[in-house]
């Protein structure tokens, strides 16, 4: 069978676009794929993150994946720091990856900004951590969005060079996995910018744990244009907050643009503000409801994370192991 792997950080704000760009995406890959789901803790602390806010939010986004359907008895669900595999094959992969490929990771270099001289060594390793998280259980496909597709090639070149250097043919060369039309959701009060946990702006952004009264405030004050719904996509053309509103509502409902367009084109914003905002509070309150359950008594999530973390172990553990062998590591048998 082959083997999904895909990681969400718990950096807080957990939003729409992280719904509907990738934990929706994941609940649709369960009959089909083997799948590890991983809250990625050792990723987001190449940030500073507060103790117990990284903790709440670690369960915030296991409570958000199991809220949206994914089954944590078929699949795995775990957060990355209780399996060591993550750490420890990612230390080899410092020494297998490239400083020069690194220095072209675009992320790194958006989130070192100006100042690289004091980013952590580990946001500039951080890919190489992101090809240990897959390869320690010789993942095989990824669900990936556009911005992460430079470090999924990485991953492959590590893979390759790692496979060429100790002439093995052992690790996988990951493929992406593109789950139908990808929604990238962006920022409600900025078309051309992505929907982000970091924007100072409440408003640019539906959080995960918004009530009913907050989702329709903040579609009401969202950005667009005076013109009307246009008749078909092409009428989008420069207008990347109304488009932006329609994807939304189209991922939502599940169904094509052009679909929606069919029913709305025409129509003032205003009013179709109003069913955006019926279809996101009715589509997301469900799930809302059962995080907030999962929340309040964390006991549940907790024991998830931990079995999980003990099946991600038992996958990795003989993985690890082999590599050790192949690098040339003494090793007791059975450790
Ligand atoms: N870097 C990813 C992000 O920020 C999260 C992530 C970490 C990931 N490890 C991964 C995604 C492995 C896919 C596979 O979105």
């Amino acid at each position: 069978m082959q083997r999904i792997f895909s990681g969400v950080q718990p950096t807080g704000n957990l939003h729409l676009g992280n719904y509907l760009g990738a934990i929706r995406n994941w609940v649709r890959l369960q009959d089909d794929y083997e799948c590890i789901f991983c809250v990625v803790d050792l990723h987001a602390i190449t940030a500073w993150q507060d103790p117990p806010q990284l903790r709440a939010s670690t369960r915030e986004v296991a409570a958000a994946m199991i809220a949206a359907g994914v089954d944590p008895k078929k699949h795995i669900v775990f957060n990355q720091s209780q399996v060591s595999a993550h750490a420890e094959l990612a230390w080899i992969f410092n020494c297998v990856a490239r400083m020069g490929w690194l220095s072209r990771m675009t992320q790194f270099k958006e989130k070192a900004g100006k100042n690289r001289e004091n980013a952590s060594v580990g946001l500039f390793a951080y890919p190489n951590l992101m090809a240990a998280d897959i390869l320690a259980y010789k993942g095989t496909h990824v669900p990936v969005g556009e911005d992460q597709k430079q470090h999924l090639e990485l991953a492959r070149d590590i893979a390759q060079k790692f496979n060429n250097d100790f002439g093995v043919d052992f690790f996988p060369i990951v493929e992406p996995v593109i789950t139908g039309e990808a929604t990238r959701v962006m920022s409600l009060r900025d078309g051309s910018n992505k929907m982000s946990k970091s924007d100072p702006s409440e408003y640019s952004r539906i959080n995960m744990v918004d009530d009913a009264d907050e989702i329709a405030r903040k579609i009401r004050k969202a950005k667009t244009d005076p013109e009307a719904l246009p008749d078909s996509k092409e009428g989008f053309e420069g207008r990347p907050e109304a488009a932006n509103l329609m994807a939304i509502y189209a991922a939502l409902s599940d169904e094509s643009v052009d679909d929606v367009l069919s029913r709305f084109g025409g129509e003032q914003f205003s009013t179709f503000k109003q069913h955006l905002s019926d279809l996101a509070v009715a589509t997301l309150s469900p799930i809302q409801d059962e995080m907030r359950r999962l929340i309040a008594a964390p006991d549940y999530v907790d024991d998830v994370l931990r079995d999980g973390a003990e099946r991600a172990r038992a996958i990795s553990r003989p993985i690890i192991h082999d590599v050790h062998e192949i690098i040339g590591f003494l090793q007791s048998p059975n450790a």
